[in-house]
């Protein structure tokens, strides 16, 4: 699969048989709903929407990408039989080694590319040309970049951001679009705004779904997220030179639009659906892109990611993904013996953050407490992040919650840290006219008091050795089998 290359993705998915295609959806609403039911599933499909009504046929939306073991295996070039314990598993500092060999795999500039098939300029740009769904039926409009990948360059360094950032269909030419404060691509606009120059921007809107999970998850701050794509597919991601932007425009994309986004020009924005379960605020100003070249492959796909209540689109992956985070930084600032972390997909993978360590010294506890609520992967809209014993598996919230509930005691081990880094789409704040521009973390110690953990009482049940031997002989009554 070259990276980058949906079309190459797809074949391999289809060998799975985890893809469907749908016919005749409409892009209002019918579109996101039947998403909503497949991403209920236990497995759920990939979704490949043609026949979408008021475009030709070809004219395609691609939903649940990666939001099985077996797609997101293979997005990640792991190969697609694994378990999502053994993707767990398989990420163990891996995200790390990848980013450590992005800078061998810069992007490679070619001549040519699919995505030249069809390219328009000035006034003959239309957007409006492709099936953008209206997800949810409190959105305020229809959003064509929801999987989508901004690029953009620092300009004082010169290094290239890739982020994915929702982003509403204006009208033919513009696009709203909504870049939380601290991200990537809101510090290069803001850079850019204090220059009073206009920010010049690339945004690939149908791609490998690897470009959506690197846009999405927080790649270190200098990596360029294209080179990350070709560390993991063990080849450069091939792009185009701009002759607009001087930006790269990946040349396998289905469509890339590019243009510009001037100081201080905003238009209404949302609300949307968003990652937690809730609408964002109500319509606010947002920054606005100036579509000036529209580039596609012919019959293109857009790469649908709506998030809702979840599991959404991307709950799945961005759970095993920015746990994955996590657990590197925990480990690149020096907190031993982290034995698991969990972004609750509950907590939309941000707002429910659970560590597992094995207790070596008096402070452990909190030390990964802090950091994990601190660091860039834990660091956004997170709300609380609970410390355990390494004999509590984080993923099961009967098992955390009993801990919290014996483990803990309220006044000793809830630690709070104020005006942290929020989020306007903060679901307590959206109320405020700027939401929750800095929030509160609670860090709930579950671990055994690091003092008394000689005399705590032990765990009532009965020993493994004991269970086998009655097992083993009346089993069979309680139809549990040997
Ligand atoms: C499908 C999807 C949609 C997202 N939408 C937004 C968004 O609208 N605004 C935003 O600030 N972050 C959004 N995020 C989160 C960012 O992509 C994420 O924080 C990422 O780290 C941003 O890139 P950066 O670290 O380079 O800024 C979204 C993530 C995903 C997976």
């Amino acid at each position: 699969m070259r990276p980058g290359d949906l079309r190459d993705w797809l074949a391999a998915v289809e060998a799975t048989g985890e893809l469907r295609t749908v016919r005749g959806a409409h892009w209002h609403l019918e579109i996101g709903a039947l998403c909503e039911l497949d991403y209920r599933l236990p497995t759920p499909w990939a979704l490949l929407f043609d026949d979408i009504p008021d475009y030709p046929r070809g004219r395609r939306v691609l939903a649940g990408a990666a939001a099985s073991p077996a797609r997101l295996g293979l997005t990640l070039r792991l190969g697609p039989d694994h378990s999502t314990l053994d993707l767990i598993q398989a990420l163990r500092g891996q995200l790390t080694r990848w980013a450590a060999r992005a800078a061998e795999f810069a992007p490679r500039e070619v001549a040519d590319g699919p995505v030249l098939e069809h390219v328009y300029e000035g006034d003959a740009v239309d957007l409006t040309a492709f099936p953008a769904p209206f997800w949810h039926e409190g959105d305020g409009g229809r959003y064509i970049g929801t999987g989508g990948l901004l690029l953009t360059r620092d300009p004082e360094t010169g290094w290239i951001n890739g982020g994915t950032y929702r982003m509403q269909l204006l009208d033919r030419n513009r696009l709203g679009l909504f870049a939380l404060t601290g991200k990537h691509a809101r510090i290069h606009l803001d850079k850019y705004a204090a220059l009073q120059e206009p920010c010049p921007v690339v945004v690939s809107l149908g791609h490998d779904p690897l470009f959506a999970l690197l846009g999405g998850i927080e790649v270190p701050y200098g990596v360029s997220e294209l080179a990350y794509a070709g560390a993991i597919a063990g080849e450069p991601v091939e792009v185009l030179r701009s002759p607009l932007t001087r930006l790269p425009l990946p040349a396998r994309a289905e469509i890339v639009a590019e243009g510009f986004v001037y100081p201080g020009d905003t238009a209404p924005e949302g609300p949307y659906g968003e990652f937690h379960g809730y609408y964002s605020a109500a319509e606010a100003p947002q920054p606005v892109i100036h579509v000036k070249r529209l580039l596609h492959r012919r019959d293109p796909i857009l790469l649908g990611s709506p998030p809702g209540r979840p599991p959404h689109d991307y709950s799945y992956w961005a759970s095993i993904l920015r746990s994955a985070v996590v657990f590197d930084a925990l480990v690149e600032a020096g907190v031993p013996d982290v034995r698991a972390v969990w972004q609750h997909p509950c907590g939309g993978a941000r707002m429910l953050l659970v560590v597992s360590i094995r207790q070596r010294y008096p402070g452990h506890a909190r030390q990964a407490g802090h950091v994990a609520a601190q660091c860039r992967g834990g660091g956004q809209v997170g709300r609380y992040v609970i410390v355990v014993d390494e004999d509590i598996d984080p993923t099961d919230l009967e098992q955390v919650m009993w801990a919290v509930a014996t483990r803990s005691d309220p006044v000793r081990d809830i630690d709070l840290i104020r005006r942290a880094w929020g989020s306007q789409v903060d679901p307590q704040f959206v109320t405020l006219p700027e939401g929750g521009l800095t929030n509160t973390r609670a860090i709930i110690d579950a671990c055994r008091p690091w003092e008394f953990r000689d005399v705590f009482p032990p765990v009532v049940g009965a020993s493994p050795e004991l269970l086998a031997r009655v097992r083993a002989r009346w089993g069979a009554l309680l139809g549990l089998g040997q």
